[in-house]
């Protein structure tokens, strides 16, 4: 048998709350963020890139709080190259019992025009902001932005330049997920070979998806000596993302034989912190996600079923256990306990104080009353549609007429900043009616960009989920909601998404958006 413990150590950095983050659409509170850092920390993160702190308050506060409470992980904030960006980092971090900057500027031949630094300027202003962030914390990593994009020699003196002025990781992004893995490997190898000083600091990966080929480019990079992984939950990033954690650390486990590293990440927890993620995010998880896709362990097939039962390795590289999806076949139903609800919720990952498993009882109760049995999925949906209690808007009422004759209307009584309003819309269709209604109430500029619908579980009981997109002045909201009425959870859907942006407005303040302050302003 294989000794591990002799076998290297791949960090794990998690940037959910920062690149993920960055995700249009996929704005997350400040008491989301808190609970995903947590998780993080408790599933042995090595390092949780919180935020953004000079983006807006809302950033500067989360990174605060997640560095103040920070347990196990370290906590790293993200500066442009600028001494006001790296101070403010350090004021937020500094709180934490192990606090990172994580400074950045793009190299490459792209970014060089639009900083409107040439060569020798760019490489004055590396040396000046890393001498100014190592002077002020003792844990700095230092990010080419378009690594991969940069001339080989350009990209040794700066890499050399970094080390010099202290930076102690050296991350290598692929910022537009441009590499393949035979490059990204070479990319790392070439820098431990030529650069002086290499060898005592940590090299870092940190791969987007926009080809695909982010996890296999994050692996091929470890191979070639890279230390660190730089990864979000479900993959969840700009554009087509960053290098999904699950799949890095499980493809490290379940393939030791022949990529002999470890992390430090206990992977039962990740079934949950993907639900989590996927919740808070608005961005649900594909069904045919690797790892925590729906259909992941899911064999329709006759042939692959037999298999399956007859000896579960004949399909299945890695057992549903391993990363926390317990079988328990125990369907739910009306007479169900709170004691059972509590250990069903247990084993889908969700641990409940007294208090919250009141609140979930009784809409598991509704539920129930409405539908004959509740199945796993089912209660997955019921926890993602958990609403914060201080929410400026909230359904109280609707009932929507709809049919053959129009037109079709909807009766909607909503509260409004603790004042309730009532109207009554028209529309083309139910769905349409009760939109109109929501913005009659409460007028808005926001478009909708994106209307979905999906049944949760089978039969014409079950519950729909409803995903919406809006967009407002370029801050972009999702919001997602669950019901057995479909227009009920659009109307849920549409009205939490307007929360959301209503979030939005709030932390960022006239301006202080992060996808207004861009990574352009080096200044
Ligand atoms: O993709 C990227 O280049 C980044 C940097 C800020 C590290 O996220
Ligand atoms: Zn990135």
């Amino acid at each position: 048998m294989t000794d591990t413990s002799k076998q290297d150590r791949v960090l794990i950095f998690d940037t959910t709350l920062r690149d993920g983050e960055q995700s249009p659409g996929a704005t997350m509170s400040h008491a989301e963020k808190l609970e995903i850092a947590t998780l993080l920390d408790e599933m042995g993160v090595d390092i949780i890139e919180a935020g953004f702190p000079i983006a807006s308050d809302g950033d500067f506060a989360a990174v605060k709080e997640i560095a103040e409470r920070s347990v196990n992980s370290v906590i790293c904030g993200l500066a442009r190259a600028n001494f006001k960006d790296i101070d403010r980092c350090w004021e937020a971090v500094k709180h934490a019992g192990k606090p990172r900057i994580h400074t950045f500027i793009g190299t490459s031949p792209l970014h060089r025009d639009i900083t409107a630094l040439d060569p020798d300027q760019m490489a004055e202003r590396i040396h000046d902001t890393v001498t100014h962030a190592r002077n002020l914390c003792d844990n700095i990593q230092w990010s080419p932005m378009d690594a991969t994009r940069t001339e080989t020699d350009y990209l040794y003196r700066v890499v050399e330049i970094a080390i010099k002025a202290g930076a102690t990781t050296i991350n290598i992004p692929d910022t537009v997920g441009y590499t393949a893995p035979r490059e990204s490997a070479q990319i790392i190898e070439d820098l431990i070979a030529n650069v002086p000083g290499a060898d005592e600091i940590t090299f870092a990966t940190h791969c987007h998806n926009d080809l695909g080929m982010a996890t296999a480019n994050a692996l091929a990079a470890v191979d070639a000596g890279a230390r660190q992984i730089e990864c979000t939950i479900n993959g969840l990033g700009e554009r087509a993302g960053n290098t999904a954690l699950e799949e890095v650390v499980m493809a490290l486990r379940v393939r030791n034989d022949i990529m002999p590293f470890q992390t430090g990440i206990d992977t039962t927890k990740i079934m949950n912190i993907s639900r989590r993620v996927a919740t808070v995010s608005g961005f649900p998880v594909q069904f045919n996600k690797a790892i925590v896709g729906k259909n992941a362990f899911l064999h329709e097939s006759g042939i692959h079923q037999d298999g399956v039962l007859k000896n579960a390795e004949t399909f299945e590289i890695m057992k549903p256990e391993d990363i926390g999806l317990n079988d328990t076949n125990l369907v739910m139903g009306k007479h169900s306990g709170r004691a059972a609800l509590r250990s069903k919720l247990k084993d889908l990952g969700f641990e409940l104080a007294d208090n919250q498993l009141n609140d979930v009882f009784v809409r598991f109760k509704e539920l129930a009353d409405r539908k004959k049995e509740i199945y796993d999925d089912d209660l997955v949906a019921l926890m993602s549609d958990a609403r914060p209690e201080d929410e400026r808007l909230k359904i109280k009422f609707l009932r929507v007429i709809c049919g053959t004759e129009a037109p079709q209307s909807a009766d909607l009584t909503m509260i409004i900043d603790g004042a309730q309003h009532q109207i009554t819309a028209e529309g083309d269709g139910p769905v349409d009616a009760t939109f109109n209604a929501v913005k009659a109430l409460f007028p808005h500029e926001a478009r909708l960009q994106l209307y979905q619908v999906h049944a949760v579980t089978e039969g014409t009981d079950a519950q729909a989920t409803v995903s919406v997109r809006m967009e407002e002045n370029g801050i972009i909201v999702t919001g997602q909601s669950a019901d057995t009425d479909t227009v009920v959870a659009s109307a849920k859907a549409y009205v939490s998404a307007l929360n959301r942006l209503l979030m939005r407005r709030e932390q960022a303040g006239p301006g202080a958006d992060k996808r207004v302050v861009t990574y352009k302003d080096v200044s």
